[in-house]
């Protein structure tokens, strides 16, 4: 089954407002527009999602909101509903190990989040990954297993399918040191028998899995070739217009030559 190449850039904190429509016009200018090759999904801080949205009109470039909460409206000083993104987004990042190590965010928080998601018409872009201390114990696979199986829970086969899932060991995340295509493909693996688990192996084969943490054009490639890795959640890389337009065209490359 061939599945459609994503490649989303998470801008994290970073970029004003200005700062935002300079790099999306220049990542629009690159890119390779409507081409049905490969799907590209920018993700700016909250405050660029509206003034974003209108410099990539018409661009074939989609958005998503790097979190959401789980209501919808209400006395949540800080927070971000999905009905405030809903608008702009096509995807919402869900569980970044950032949002679970920095602000306490457990796997019943992203299970509410992934229901909010869909329950407004954005697809659920979820993050998992094991730390270092867990990668170092042996302890991924019971690490993934818990994360997949509390971020799917109580989805039906349709929600299922609008599901995107990112693997991110936070060992790799930010620091240089990515994955090789063999442990990328071994947990991506792993994380596309656990869907078929808890959603049936149709659906499971149909989710894409991004490989995310460190991603350059140069380690994308070849993380990208591997028959379950659908694509790249990518951070630092994504500031700069042409590191980024690499990667986005490292992927057409690969889908082209996993056919
Ligand atoms: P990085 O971040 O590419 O800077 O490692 C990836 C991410 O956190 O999504």
């Amino acid at each position: 089954m061939s599945r459609l190449p994503l490649v989303a850039g998470n801008w994290k904190m970073n970029k004003t407002v200005p700062e935002s429509l300079e790099l999306a016009a220049a990542i629009r200018a690159g890119a390779p527009g409507q081409s049905g090759e490969v799907e590209v999904v920018l993700l700016p801080p909250f405050t660029s999602l509206w003034p974003v949205a209108e410099r990539l009109e018409d661009s074939g470039i989609v958005l998503g909101a790097q979190d959401i909460y789980w209501e919808a409206a209400g006395a949540y000083t800080g927070e971000v509903s999905p009905t405030m993104v809903a608008g702009w987004c096509r995807y919402a990042l869900i569980g970044h190990s950032e949002r679970r190590r920095l602000f306490g965010e457990t796997d019943e928080a992203v299970n509410r989040k992934v229901h909010a998601a869909l329950a407004h018409g954005l697809r659920p872009m979820v993050a998992v990954g094991e730390s270092l201390e867990e990668n170092e114990a042996g302890e991924t696979e019971t690490v993934l297993t818990r994360q997949v199986t509390a971020a799917v829970a109580g989805l039906d086969e349709e929600q299922g399918l609008e599901l995107v899932v990112a693997y991110e060991p936070v060992w790799a995340i930010g620091t240089g040191r990515t994955a090789t295509p063999e442990h990328a493909e071994a947990s991506c693996g792993l994380i596309r028998r656990l869907l078929a688990g808890a959603l049936g192996a149709s659906i499971a084969q149909s989710v894409r899995i991004l490989y995310g943490g460190s991603v350059t054009a140069e380690s994308s490639a070849s993380q990208m070739a591997q028959p379950n890795v659908d694509g790249a959640l990518v951070g630092g890389a994504s500031l700069v217009a042409e590191d980024f337009l690499a990667i986005v065209r490292a992927a057409t490359t690969a889908e082209a030559s996993a056919i």
